[in-house]
């Protein structure tokens, strides 16, 4: 372990030396990358995926760990029996968002692997079993729902609605799960699971500019939700239709858009509409439909349902002057996190005072949250950029980072 708190956060030279870090996420950082752009393609129980789990079950046994794959396709390696309970688990995600970044999720991963490295090397053994879980499908990028691994592990969503969750190609979850090699039969709560652990810290890269020293504690997750938006109109010909004779779908979402990005600027919220699908998708045709996906998020559930309700009401209105349809549904909706004062507090001590601050990004620490006392890790990202490919943290950040885990996993589970 290292030395004090100070050491942690603040850039004294004790602690993992850069290069270590460096040297292991290189071993991750290949697998999924596009070389075009420099962006990760990690979607969930792909071949990628597939490698990604490879890599993290060969760190694990070189580590003397035990791996298991949880019903839900969660993977964890496990120090110590978990069956006894109390354990104490850290970990992330290894999926991306479609040209996401390096960081996202696998910082947490690899951080956890050598957060266990300095403790054996410290000769802190630990009084309780300790777990490195990889959530899976955090990103929805794949099923739409995000956090999926974590929901179904807690109960959050219904099994059956998982499983029937279809990607872009029609495939369902289910059914690519089994191509995976992971028959999807027991999807669904894992209440014994939780109840046998007692403390979750997921270390992740922080995701604006709001960290400015090396570490953080997280306080609290914004209230958040993907919706989905289809807007019918009428198809016909580009050259032929009179601009006064269109049912045109798409006018409605650019309106729609627009909308959403006054609402959310109005309120100090957020509201990005990222993906569309039109249909039929032709340059000389007006569309018969679009499909649009709106993702918003706000400090608090009533500024959250109010900023979404607007941006619903407008694009109605819009419709009825488009003579389109729209239709508007909740994909998935997180509640607001406050993480566990007590743990958030002590962790805080303990890293010499780290700087304690809420995020507007989803984690599987939130949904976590309700099931076990949890507390979150965040590691400076000098681009202030994430879900591209210019996310980022140092290897000296990380390297703190890492120190940080360590000295949490060791006040956690090292000490009777
Ligand atoms: C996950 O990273 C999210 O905030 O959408
Ligand atoms: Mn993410
Ligand atoms: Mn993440």
């Amino acid at each position: 372990m290292t030395g004090g708190g100070p050491a942690a956060t603040g850039g004294a030279p004790a602690g993992l030396d850069p290069r270590r870090f460096a040297d292991l996420f290189a071993t991750l950082a290949p697998i999924g990358r596009d070389p075009a752009t420099g962006g990760y393609l990690r979607p969930p129980w792909s071949t990628v995926d597939l490698r990604c789990r490879e890599w993290f079950t060969g760190q694990a046994q070189a580590r003397g760990l035990r791996v298991e794959t949880d019903r839900n396709g969660n993977l964890w390696a496990w120090y110590g029996d978990p069956g006894t309970g109390g354990a104490v688990v850290t970990g992330s995600h290894l999926d991306s968002v479609p040209q996401g970044g390096g960081y996202d999720g696998p910082l947490g991963i690899v951080s956890a692997f050598l957060a266990l490295d300095l403790l054996a090397e410290h000769g802190r053994v630990p009084v309780r079993p300790v777990g490195v879980v990889a959530f899976t499908e955090e990103e929805g990028s794949r099923f739409g729902v995000a956090c999926l691994g974590s929901r179904l592990l807690t109960g959050t969503i219904e099994p059956d609605r998982a499983a029937g969750l279809r990607d872009a190609d029609g495939t369902t979850l289910a059914r690519a799960m089994r191509a995976a090699g992971h028959p999807p039969d027991g999807l669904g709560p894992e209440p014994d699971r939780l109840r046998g652990i007692d403390a979750f810290v997921e270390l992740h890269v922080e995701q604006g500019r709001a960290l400015v020293r090396p570490v953080g504690v997280a306080s609290a997750i914004w209230p958040h939700g993907r919706y989905r938006l289809d807007f019918t109109g009428t198809a016909n010909h580009a050259g032929t239709t009179a601009m006064s004779e269109r049912q045109d779908p798409m006018l409605t979402l650019a309106y729609t858009v627009l909308a959403a990005n006054k609402a959310a600027r109005l309120r100090d919220a957020r509201a990005t509409v990222g993906r569309v699908a039109v249909v039929p998708n032709a340059t000389n045709a007006i569309a018969a439909q679009v499909t649009a996906w709106l993702d918003a998020r706000a400090p608090s559930t009533s500024e959250l349902n109010e900023l979404v309700a607007t941006i619903g009401a407008k694009a109605r209105e819009r419709a009825e002057r488009d003579g389109t349809r729209v239709a508007l549904q909740h994909e998935s909706v997180s509640a607001r996190t406050d993480f566990d004062t007590g743990l958030r507090d002590r962790i805080a001590a303990l890293l010499g005072g780290a700087p304690v601050l809420p995020t507007g990004a989803g984690h599987d620490a939130g949904v976590l949250a309700a099931h076990v006392p949890t507390a979150m890790l965040f590691v400076r990202n000098p681009t202030g950029v994430s879900h591209a490919p210019a996310e980022h943290a140092t290897d000296a950040d990380a390297a703190r980072g890492v120190d940080a885990l360590a000295e949490v996993l060791a006040e956690l589970a090292c000490r009777a």
